[in-house]
């Protein structure tokens, strides 16, 4: 077999990574956009005809989805770099077809703005995920309120509207694409929206701020209650995109469970309270320096002195503990000293990487939305499968913590994520190489 050294982060479907590990993580990363804040703020460029410039977008397969959608709806999308700049360059289409959508479920964020309008959106209905089901009732429901008419047929759902009234609304659940698409359809809606019981992620934040960029006039994004005041149009805007919190945990995670000492450049410490308190919590020493050129970023500087301590995690909206990073947390809590316990409450089907990751020694024992680990401080190297995207970081984090080599196949997921994966471990001295399947 050929091991080619990675040049190009992009790779078919059939990819595989091998890692030989055991080797700890040593030496400075810098932290990508990310891809959850650039998806929602690429859909709302739908919003105007102006151009819009979004910068610190990561080069991600999710970012390419996203990019051949607007095209497809008929936007320009011009990239340079992370910087992305899109124009309208003839009528928009108000249809987004099944062969884009079923790669990306974050697809169906183009209901919110195309309804908000044209009066009119069609989407091809994501089906369920590895993951778990994943409906959209709660989108749809928000987007009834405002006055909007759904229809099912032939795998696709329709809605159409005289015009968006603003309405007082109260969502089940704080579901983070809803709370996007009920706040893009608001912000042309007549008069005032008032969405209650909404998510409070960092990147919901990030799109109000691009979106009052633009000319809308959102505020108490990030608290459970926004309140929006319809705007007849918006205009283009430019904008930052914050550092991915998800990354950033991936990377302080691997650099715990392989015993390194990295620095983590170019992110958000606030966005990032919970699993800094867990990690110090499992004995890892933490400490934070803000950015001298930009008082925005910080770096954390992430070190293992002694053994893992086992700590419970259990999910939930922001800011409890992410969902998206339970995974990671299995393998380190598989390679802590004792036992720990992790329940999961967003998702209800997301172990699937247990059994892969029990495939390199780790014992873990599932029951309904728990998994109980026995952490034995060890894992070794063994052949793995990716479910998606979080199980592939949770696999490469074992990885490289664990005795001899790993092959990690469908590598495809993490493409879907995690910007210049290689690079960037190989840069901290892992020994990771990609073969092209
Ligand atoms: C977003 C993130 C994803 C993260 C998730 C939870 C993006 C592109 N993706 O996904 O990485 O794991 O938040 O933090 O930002 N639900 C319903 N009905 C709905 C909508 C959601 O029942 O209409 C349920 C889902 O099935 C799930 C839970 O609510 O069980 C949370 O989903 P949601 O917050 O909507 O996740 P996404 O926005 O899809």
């Amino acid at each position: 077999m050929i091991l080619i050294m990675i040049e190009s982060q992009w790779g078919s479907g059939m990819d595989k990574i091998i890692i030989e590990g055991g080797r700890r993580l040593k030496g400075s990363v810098e932290i990508s956009g990310s891809k959850n804040a650039s998806l929602p703020c690429l859909f709302a460029t739908l919003l105007t005809d102006e151009p819009c410039t979004l910068n610190n977008v990561p080069e991600l397969n999710d970012i390419d989805t996203t990019c051949k959608l607007l095209e497809h709806l008929g936007k320009k999308v011009e990239r340079k770099d992370h910087s992305i700049q899109v124009t309208s360059r003839k009528p928009l289409k108000t249809e987004a077809p099944y062969e884009l959508v079923k790669r990306m479920r974050a697809s169906v964020l183009v209901l919110g703005p195309l309804l908000a309008r044209f009066g009119k959106a069609s989407c091809s209905m994501p089906g369920g995920c590895a993951i778990g089901v994943r409906p959209i009732n709660i989108h749809l429901s928000s987007f009834q309120a405002l006055g909007a008419e759904t229809e099912f047929s032939q795998g696709m759902v329709r809605l159409k509207s005289n015009g968006l009234k603003g309405k007082k609304i109260v969502l089940d659940f704080p579901s983070v694409g809803a709370t996007e698409n009920a706040l893009m359809a608001c912000v042309l809606a007549k008069g005032q929206t008032i969405l209650e019981n909404v998510a409070k992620e960092p990147e919901i934040e990030d799109c109000a701020k691009f979106l009052n960029a633009m000319g809308a006039e959102i505020k108490g994004a990030g608290t459970s209650k926004i309140v929006v005041q319809g705007k007849d149009f918006l205009h283009g805007a430019t904008h930052q995109v914050i550092p991915d919190r998800i990354e950033t945990a991936t990377y302080l995670i691997a650099s715990a469970a392989t015993k390194g000492e990295v620095e983590l450049s170019h992110t958000y410490p606030k966005h990032l309270k919970v699993i800094i308190n867990h990690l110090i919590k499992a004995g890892i020493k933490i400490q934070i320096k803000e950015d001298k050129l930009n008082r925005e970023y910080a770096t954390i500087f992430c070190k293992v002195q002694k053994a893992i301590k086992p700590v419970y995690i259990k999910t939930g909206p922001y800011p409890k503990f992410p969902t998206d990073v339970q995974a990671q947390w299995m393998s380190l809590m598989s390679l802590a000293d004792g036992n720990s316990l992790i329940q999961e409450t967003i998702f209800e089907n997301r172990f699937v990487h247990a059994a892969e990751l029990g495939r390199m020694g780790a014992k873990i024992k599932i029951k309904g939305n728990q998994a109980k680990v026995s952490g034995s401080g060890r894992l070794s190297g063994a052949e793995v499968m990716v479910s998606d995207l979080r199980a592939g970081a949770a696999l490469v984090i074992a990885a490289l913590a664990a005795k001899g080599k790993s092959v990690i196949q469908r590598v495809y997921h993490l493409d879907r994520g995690y910007e210049k994966l290689e690079q960037k471990l190989s840069r901290l001295g892992a020994r990771i190489y990609r073969v092209h399947g």
